[in-house]
């Protein structure tokens, strides 16, 4: 179930997504052992770090693609459920398995099962805001404790001959008594490989400024590579996190949900190559497909239910999109799913179609059954909360 070949080399560029860089040089190692060259990670994410998502963002130029957490304990014991979390396959090394404990023994002993399992790194999570997972003394809870920090991360080093990375927030709230540098600073200290770091506060959960200054005084402290997270919607915005924090590499989540080819823009930006246009309708119905085939090869039936908060990312920005995305939430079979999709890709054609002659895009013929769309507006509800339906 889970792929043994966790050294497995990079994609070929052949596999690599159009325009994607294909032999870029080295920027940095993580512990000598996982090369990063496009300085670009997928961020883990609960509910949308599936295998399907990852191999996406691999092919599209993610450094590293993150799975989402788990937690330490079942994982020990071996937990089905927190092993089809960590379903991994050979062509989307290297991927980051993410736990979550803060108890040592149990995360040192998770650590091994990962590295028993394949994996090539451990990472660590101590920035899960949610309440229940901060009460257990984990995630987030360790921003306040950096003695923790450095306990929880030696005893997974000391576990594991692969590296151990940690990411952190840049602390749990604003009244600065921990900050940043010095909660990197302690993951160094415990033997981590690369700390990643979430610029908000715990206070802040993943809204907000994120604080370019904590990032930065976290790069100064530590001379491990220091990774930096939070807001990154544009390669614009990956670079000028890179310029004003001196990070090594940037981790993107939210903004690459529906655009994979976000981490593309995000690795030609930062090499200082031009930027290219977005893939055309027919290649983002592609992307779409892949991941939904993904998720039925993964899942089955379940995969589709899971693969709805994904369409509705995809349509987003185009007519009728919101009504597709109504129709994809209602959606429980292969089958239906993929005629959904087939009636986006059709939908697109006509649409531009009708656009470019200065007319309205025509009413899809999926939605005649439904007769309250008759009169409905193209254009409406097209925005989209991206962290919709996952918290
Ligand atoms: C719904 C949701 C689930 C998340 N799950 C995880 C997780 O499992 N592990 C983790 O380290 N961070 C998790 N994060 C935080 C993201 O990895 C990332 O740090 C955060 O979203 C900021 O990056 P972004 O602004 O690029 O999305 C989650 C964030 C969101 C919105």
């Amino acid at each position: 179930m889970i792929a043994r070949d966790p050294f497995a080399e990079a994609p070929s560029p052949s596999d690599l997504a159009p325009g994607v860089p294909a032999d870029a040089p080295v920027a940095f190692t993580i512990g000598g052992r996982i090369q990063v060259r496009n300085r670009v990670l997928a961020a883990p994410i609960c509910g949308a770090s599936k295998l399907p998502f990852r191999r996406l963002a691999r092919r599209w130029g993610a450094d590293i693609a993150y799975t989402e957490m788990v937690k330490a304990y079942p994982l020990v014991r071996d937990d089905p459920k927190t092993l089809e979390l960590l379903h991994t396959t050979a062509d989307e090394a290297p991927c980051g398995p993410q736990i979550c404990g803060g108890d040592p023994d149990t995360m040192e002993r998770a650590a091994a099962r990962l590295e028993a399992l394949g994996f090539p790194l451990v990472d660590i999570n101590m920035g899960c805001p949610v309440r229940k997972v901060v009460n257990e003394g984990a995630g987030a809870a360790l921003l306040r404790d950096p003695a923790k920090v450095e306990a929880v991360t030696r005893a997974c080093a000391r576990a594991v001959s692969i590296p151990v990375t940690v990411k952190l927030r840049s602390g749990w709230d604003d009244d600065g008594h921990v900050d940043a540098a010095t909660l990197a600073r302690a993951a160094e200290a415990g033997g981590a490989a690369l700390v990643a770091i979430h610029g908000r506060t715990r206070a802040q959960a993943h809204q907000g400024a994120v604080d370019f200054a904590a990032m930065a005084r976290a790069k100064a402290a530590v001379s491990i590579p220091v990774v930096g997270n939070g807001g990154v919607f544009t390669a614009e915005a990956a670079v000028v996190m890179a310029r004003e924090t001196g990070c090594d590499a940037v981790m993107i989540g939210r903004g690459a949900f529906g655009r994979p080819w976000l981490f593309r823009d995000v690795a030609r930006a930062l090499a200082g190559l031009p930027a290219l246009p977005p893939p055309d309708d027919e290649a983002r119905c592609d992307v779409m497909r892949a991941h939904l085939d993904g998720m039925i090869a993964l899942l089955g039936e379940r995969g589709v239910l899971l693969y709805r908060k994904y369409a509705a990312w995809y349509f987003r920005e185009a007519p009728w999109g919101a009504h597709f995305r109504d129709r994809a939430y209602r959606t429980r079979e292969v089958a239906t799913m993929t005629a959904l999709l087939d009636a986006w890709r059709e939908n697109l054609a006509v649409s531009r179609a009708a656009l470019a002659a200065g007319a309205p895009p025509p009413f899809p013929a999926l939605f005649a059954d439904d007769p309250t769309l008759a009169s409905a507006d193209p254009w409406s509800g097209q925005a989209c909360d991206l962290a919709a339906g996952l918290e």
